[in-house]
């Protein structure tokens, strides 16, 4: 991309059904893994890109994202009234000061594509984010994905999706690419991408998961993409589209995925932050290793 990022969409209008019954009143991006909820770690990589603008795009049963990120009068007053500055800090930390947050409603659940089309009008023609909050990438304190992925867009001038191998009998959970051409060590110029092929057709196992830094001109191709694979607008579609007029690499990330869209992974994730966690760590360790559910 010519230009730096400065916007990032977050689709966040998803039913979270893998998290029932907690999402009848939870949105599944406002649950914890430690003390902080899912969308506060995509947020987080999203300023640390360099985004200034952050585009939520939700629906009529996620207003408690939006409450997330608001100012919080009565708790904050209470918090500077007690002197707990250290709580005070964070409750006002979710967002920093000079990012400003816009929400856009998608009112049917017609597919990611059709999700990101919705952010047309905030993101303009300019190149931009998108972060799937599900999927939680942590990089201990390296530069996040998105960043990596955005000055790695800046340099070649190109579009960037995060990729990662997944295995061979789970390429029908994925947007899947081929490439050709390394670019650096992590980097390779997509030629082919499709969403959630089987097995059997996958033309590789190289999934992609959920980053992406994107050209503006996205849109108008989103606009003219039918539904695909599960009836949905997919985005995998539009930039299989785009692949004839725009560069895009498929980026292996450096950093460690956890797919808290499902039991496994959010379970998997809180374990991996809570052993980082100077407070947690020795008391989690020790857990794990006298714990007799996990004795083998
Ligand atoms: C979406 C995308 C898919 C991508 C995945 C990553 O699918 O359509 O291409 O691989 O996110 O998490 P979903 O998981 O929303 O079905």
């Amino acid at each position: 991309m010519s230009r730096k990022l400065r916007k990032v969409v977050f689709p966040v209008a998803g039913l979270g059904t893998r998290f029932l019954p907690a999402t009848k009143a939870v949105a599944k991006e406002m649950l914890p893994v430690v003390d902080r909820p899912l969308i506060q770690y995509a947020v987080d990589e999203a300023v640390d890109a360099g985004a200034d603008t952050l585009i939520f795009v939700t629906n009529r049963y996620k207003h408690s994202i939006a409450d997330y990120f608001d100012k919080a009068y009565e708790l904050e007053a209470k918090l500077e009234q007690k002197g707990k500055d250290e709580l005070l800090a964070q409750v006002q930390g979710t967002l920093p000061s000079h990012v400003r947050a816009v929400f856009v409603t998608q009112p049917e659940a017609l597919g990611l594509g059709h999700a990101v089309l919705c952010a047309k009008p905030v993101v303009g023609d300019e190149p931009f984010g998108v972060i799937l909050p599900d999927d939680l990438i942590s990089t201990g304190g390296q530069p996040s994905a998105l960043r990596q992925m955005a000055e790695l867009a800046l340099a070649q001038n190109a579009g960037v999706i995060a990729v990662e191998e997944v295995p061979n009998d789970q390429t029908d959970k994925y947007g899947i690419v081929a490439t050709e051409g390394e670019v650096g060590e992590r980097a390779a110029r997509i030629h082919h991408m499709v969403e959630k092929p089987k097995p059997s057709e996958a033309p590789t196992n190289l999934g992609v998961v959920g980053r992406y830094v994107l050209p503006g001109s996205i849109f108008e191709v989103l606009e003219k993409t039918t539904p695909g694979a599960g009836g949905e607008i997919q985005l995998t579609d539009a930039i299989e589209t785009l692949l004839k007029q725009e560069s895009m690499l498929a980026y292996r990330f450096a950093g460690r995925r956890f797919d808290c869209g499902n039991k496994l992974g959010l379970v998997r994730a809180t374990l991996h932050l809570a052993a980082k966690d100077p407070q947690l760590a020795s008391a989690i360790r020790d857990f794990v290793a006298h714990e007799p559910e996990f004795a083998a």
